[in-house]
């Protein structure tokens, strides 16, 4: 039990560097030129020409001593791998979770699981629908609604499901075509926000009543134990581990991307504890993604694995992870862009509709605060709003998200500098327009190409 009074908070950085990667600032004129040709699309942008890599948390992190000594053990069996009884076993006593599905990554696991528990015409309710999430329900010929909390009932877990919505919902469909509810922990397109116990408790006890099988998507279960401890006060004594699996209890499955709070570069899994449900996604699993012993990874990975998932529910790494991203959070606030709080677990949200008020939603103000952030610092981000989703009625969100372990104070200072800079140009920076879209609409932000919209049309839309 860890009983201090402040809830976990860290007061120094629980780990040092032992190898470090080179990174490099280009000139500005150089990162001008390389956006031109990336057609203000980051996504298009070599990795050799940014200097700070806040695209996403997933396999970007910073692997510990002991998960490279794993890799070292990796056992390349095809079959029963000593590598995957690892995994197993870190799964059963982190996650609680007896069976395990091994997986590519977290996407693998969404194929797998979903593919054996849904079928055309249903629907499935989740707080929110991560993007691969709701693709995967959508290729089952499946209807993904997302339930999440209205922004007036803001709360400390505003990632939480709510439970109206799911039941007018369910009411409407009738439950016999609502087969799977699935609670995202935490909610990384509600900024990351965390997801309480109480309310896992609420939609487990729903799920049970209208007969459908609750999943949890664990990508983020470690960050999301901390934000219990600190603000949910039946938590506030037990420890980060301790408060992972209880959450995760409630679940009939789950579906996990290592490359998250497994803290590997690589990998992912479903976990069950019915047999039966177990046995079919093994198939599945077998026809996508290989053996169920190895799921698609080197045995080295399911070692990598199988170590980070038991530093991730340490209160010396976790606490450190999320006050790392809310101290980001405070430096960008304080350098006056509009951020969304409170912060979430593994990035920091801003809104690029309240700084580019002049420029309408349709000329994806928040693609133009990602390539502005590259322009002035090399600090590659992500837009999560019109042009990532089109038609989402979410505001133009630009997603800061930190890689775990990896960036150093003076690294965010850099990120607050560019910011300001930005800031400070933002009135007369003008929006984007698409030239280039590629053929699945969903994929549009990967690969398509814009440019910025000539002062002339600006004029003439004034
Ligand atoms: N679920 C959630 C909540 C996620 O954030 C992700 C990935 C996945 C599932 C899929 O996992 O990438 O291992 O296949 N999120 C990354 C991101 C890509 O940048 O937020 P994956």
């Amino acid at each position: 039990m860890n009983s201090s009074p402040d809830r976990g908070r860290q007061t120094v950085r629980s780990y040092k560097a032992k190898a470090v990667e080179p990174i490099s600032l280009l000139a500005k004129p150089d990162r001008e030129s390389a956006l031109e040709t990336a057609g203000y699309n980051v996504f298009n942008l070599q990795s050799k020409d940014v200097y700070m890599d806040l695209l996403t948390d997933s396999g970007t992190g910073t692997m510990s001593d002991r998960q490279w000594a794993a890799l070292q053990q990796g056992d390349e069996s095809y079959a029963g791998s000593r590598s995957f009884q690892r995994l197993q076993k870190s799964v059963q006593d982190v996650m609680g979770f007896e069976h395990v599905v091994p997986t590519h990554q977290g996407r693998g696991a969404e194929n797998v699981l979903y593919g054996v528990l849904v079928s055309e015409g249903e629907t499935v309710l989740n707080n929110t629908h991560f993007d691969t999430t709701r693709a995967h329900i959508a290729a089952q010929g499946a209807d993904p609604v997302d339930c999440p909390l209205t922004t007036s009932a803001s709360t400390r877990f505003n990632g939480d499901m709510d439970l109206d919505r799911a039941r007018n919902t369910v009411d409407k469909i009738g439950h016999e075509l609502v087969p799977v509810i699935v609670l995202t922990i935490t909610n990384n397109s509600m900024a990351g926000q965390p997801v309480s116990i109480q309310n896992t408790r609420d939609v487990a006890a729903f799920a049970a009543e209208i007969n459908a099988t609750f999943v949890i998507d664990a990508c983020r279960f470690a960050e999301n134990a901390a934000f219990v401890k600190r603000h949910e006060d039946e938590f506030t004594d037990a420890t980060v581990a301790e408060i992972a699996r209880e959450q995760l209890s409630y679940a009939d499955a789950i579906t996990m991307s290592g490359k998250k709070d497994a803290l590997a570069n690589i990998g992912g899994f479903a976990a069950m504890n019915d047999r039966t449900l177990f046995e079919r996604a093994k198939q599945r699993a077998t026809l996508y993604e290989g053996f169920p012993t190895y799921g698609g990874l080197a045995g080295r990975d399911l070692h990598a694995m199988a170590v980070g998932l038991r530093e991730a529910v340490t209160s010396e790494y976790v606490f450190d992870r999320i006050d790392q991203v809310a101290e980001l959070g405070g430096l960008l606030r304080n350098a006056g862009l509009p951020v969304y709080e409170p912060f979430g677990g593994h990035a920091v949200y801003a809104n690029a509709n309240e700084l580019y008020h002049h420029i309408p939603r349709s000329e994806f103000p928040g693609q133009r605060l990602v390539c502005e952030l590259y322009r002035e610092g090399g600090v590659r981000t992500v837009e999560l709003g019109q042009f990532a989703f089109p038609g989402t009625d979410r505001p133009d969100f630009v997603r800061f998200a930190l890689p775990r372990r990896t960036y150093f104070r003076e690294h965010l200072e850099h990120v607050a500098q560019t910011a300001r800079r930005v800031i400070s140009a933002a009135d007369s920076t003008v929006g984007l327009t698409v030239t280039e879209t590629p053929g699945m609409p969903e994929l549009r932000h990967f690969s398509a190409r814009l440019e910025p919209v000539s002062n002339a049309v600006e004029s003439t839309a004034d």
